[in-house]
């Protein structure tokens, strides 16, 4: 079965309700938009950031999926990440497009692989080393799972960060300035964890 993923070549879900946070068990799911807000405390929490921010083309239209009406930069967005990883100075993973290394911090590894529809994507890595470089993502965060405890995704779309470190019996700390996104995972959260 195809694996549910927020990108801005695919649809968007249909009639999904917009919900604000949902917890279950130690993981938690919430809105938070890593432009405008503060970093939420339960961030300071995990042991690990992997998240796969949007691309410099898909970046309007999710602005326009999560209603944000402001005028932002594809730069600006990806400074602010560069703050919040500075700020929780933890093991953290980018996952991003060629187009965008220039934005980004001076990674202290960095390799090609595939998300999990096989589409092209470069890794960053910070604050630590992987042993090895993945092909893809979908044998990258298992391998994480197994090392850390609770990974953070401030840009987690449907969630499939979460839903794996679920899979293998971790926990998480979610968000996505798209409500949509936490109400599907609001959704579905329980039956990640059998
Ligand atoms: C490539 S998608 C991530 C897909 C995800 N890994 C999944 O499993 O569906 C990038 C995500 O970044 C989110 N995003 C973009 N700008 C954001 C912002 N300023 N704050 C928080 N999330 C943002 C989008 O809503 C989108 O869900």
């Amino acid at each position: 079965m195809k694996e549910i993923y927020h990108s801005a070549l695919f649809d968007e879900l249909k009639g999904q309700i917009g919900v604000k946070r949902v917890d279950y068990q130690q993981s938690t799911a919430l809105v938070y938009d890593v432009i405008s807000d503060v970093v939420p405390n339960e961030f300071f929490d995990c042991d690990l950031i992997y998240t796969e921010p949007c691309w410099k083309d898909g970046f309007n239209k999710f602005n326009d999926r999560a209603g944000v009406t402001s005028s932002r930069t594809y730069q600006g967005y990806i400074a602010s990440m560069n703050d919040i990883i500075l700020k929780l100075n933890v093991p953290t993973v980018v996952i991003t497009g060629k187009h965008a290394l220039r934005y980004w911090l001076q990674p202290n590894q960095m390799f090609e692989s595939k998300l999990v529809h096989g589409s092209n994507c470069v890794a960053l890595v910070y604050n630590f080393k992987l042993d090895r470089p993945y092909a893809s993502v979908v044998d990258m965060l298992p391998e994480l799972a197994a090392k850390f405890n609770k990974v953070g995704d401030f840009n987690c779309g449907y969630g499939y960060t979460g839903k794996i470190f679920a899979g293998c019996g971790k926990n998480f700390v979610i968000s996505d300035y798209n409500a949509k996104c936490i109400g599907y995972i609001s959704n579905n959260i329980k039956g990640w964890f059998k």
